[in-house]
């Protein structure tokens, strides 16, 4: 995520009025500053790292602040909202259960996670068939790796213990799933390198020679690591990365699929972003044409409360035995209502179509913005409703975190909420609307963002020769 703070001066910007975008004060809102300056004097610097803007209420793909302006959401809050914000469904079902008289019952079973666990195991392919309740998305990432170790030393004795994954990668903030993390400046607090966790490259990235993106390029840079197959317990990947919406080339998958299987190793699939309905499918995998053994999931399971889960199959997941293997808020009778409202909107209001079919219409769109700016904007990945356009340098290759900060802070001015810069050295602007997103609302956020990048790509390419004039 960010490493840059948004300012807290208030700056004069040209009004905004469309049917989704109004903005009619100075941003951040004058009246707004104490309020977010309370909060970086009580919160970490790290929490600095999204637009100063102060949310008062958000509903399907919008969200407004307290005087009078309204952002066409493109984040659903890190990828959350994929119902939509606000969706009365889940309101209602939230308020259901907050108004009976069970908030809270730890492991004990409750009826709401009884529903939910039934259908989500329902949901999932075969042999996806057993599901394990957390709050975050890290939570899962860490029971994932503590399952398959748990499975490699059993199938293959304790020199059965390494977990694989790909540079670039993200799993979340906690030591094993950032021991997992392929991102070095992430790491840096963790001092010493661990035996059981290394990262190969990842051959979805588009930087990479071909040669480098085969299944042989995968086992040739494990065995250069000295890691032989017999050693591998796990391997966990992104369904597309996060940091770039970028996928893994489907044959690449398939053989992976196959190696784990061939080799006892449990293939996990972090779906943390990519599930319920992200990349115009249900669970974001489908587009490789395999199944993993486990999958985590978070963020988009209830488009509000804090909720995620690990699926996977029986014999993994009864590994533990009886209360080995838990979490005090495992299954929280609100947030399980919620979710189980969350995943019937997804299936009856079939938006998982939804976001295959406007997203088809947002790669076209932002291909136009990015054919505009060719040497500017390397590329544009991802699919259904979650891309990444990557911004670069001058020189063409070298990612360019200033004028994804600034095209950042441009949409927001203009009314199109967009998090912080994210990926390699921050020069990644990441697009991620509610899959209820409608295509006018689709089409009013890409001019949006094609004004951003006109303005900030001709704003840097004046400021150059003036800085070269002023040497
Ligand atoms: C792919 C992936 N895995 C895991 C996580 C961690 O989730 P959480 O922040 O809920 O712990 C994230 C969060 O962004 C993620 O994108």
């Amino acid at each position: 995520m960010a490493s840059r703070t948004f300012s807290l001066t208030p700056k004069p910007v040209k009004p905004t009025q469309t049917k989704f975008r109004t903005i009619k004060t100075a941003i951040p809102v004058p009246e707004s500053v104490p309020i977010l300056e309370s909060l970086r004097k009580s919160e970490p610097l790290s929490m600095t790292g999204q637009p100063a803007i102060l949310w008062d209420s958000a509903q399907g793909c919008l969200v407004k602040d307290r005087w009078g302006n309204q952002w066409l959401d493109w984040s659903s809050g890190v990828l959350v909202a994929n119902a939509g914000h606000g969706r009365k469904e889940i309101v209602d079902a939230i308020v259901k259960q907050a108004t009976s008289p069970l908030l809270h019952n730890y492991c004990f079973p409750n009826e709401s996670r009884a529903e939910l666990a039934k259908y989500l195991t329902q949901l999932a392919p075969e042999p996806l068939k057993k599901v394990f309740l957390l709050t975050t998305g890290a939570e899962t990432t860490e029971c994932a790796i503590k399952l398959a170790k748990t499975h490699g030393v059993k199938a293959g004795g304790k020199g059965k213990d390494v977990i694989v994954s790909f540079e670039h990668g993200f799993h979340g903030r906690t030591l094993a799933s950032q021991l997992a993390g392929g991102i070095p400046g992430l790491k840096t607090w963790i001092t010493r390198e661990h035996p059981d966790f290394v990262q190969v490259p990842f051959p979805g990235d588009w930087r990479l020679p071909a040669a480098k993106t085969t299944f042989q390029a995968f086992t040739d840079a494990l065995a250069a690591k000295g890691i032989s197959a017999a050693q591998v317990a796990g391997v966990i990947v992104e369904s597309y990365q996060g940091g770039s919406a970028a996928f893994l080339p489907v044959e690449f998958a398939q053989a992976l699929r196959k190696w784990c299987t061939d080799n006892k190793t449990v293939l996990i699939f972090d779906e943390v972003q990519a599930g319920f309905g992200r990349c115009g499918t249900l669970f974001g995998f489908e587009h490789y044409g395999v199944v993993p053994d486990l999958t985590c999931c978070g963020k988009g399971i209830s488009s509000s409360l804090p909720i995620s889960c690990v699926l996977g199959k029986p014999e993994i997941m009864d590994l533990y035995g009886p209360g080995e293997m838990t979490s005090t808020h495992t299954g929280n009778p609100i947030c399980s209502a919620a979710a189980l409202a969350n995943l019937k909107v997804i299936v009856n209001e079939k938006l998982v179509a939804n976001a295959a079919a406007r997203g088809e219409e947002m790669f076209a769109g932002l291909e136009k913005i990015r054919a505009k700016h060719p040497s500017r904007l390397a590329c544009v990945k991802g699919k259904g409703l979650v891309a990444g356009v990557h911004c670069v340098q001058a020189n063409g290759a070298d990612p360019d975190a200033d004028l994804a900060f600034r095209v950042v802070e441009r949409c927001i001015e203009k009314g199109l909420l967009l998090f912080g810069p994210v990926g390699f050295k921050g020069g990644t602007v990441k697009i991620c609307p509610p899959l209820v997103i409608s295509k006018e609302e689709l089409a009013d956020g890409l001019q949006a963002m094609g004004e951003a990048f006109d303005e900030i790509v001709a704003e840097i390419e004046k400021e150059v020769p003036a800085a070269a004039a002023a040497r």
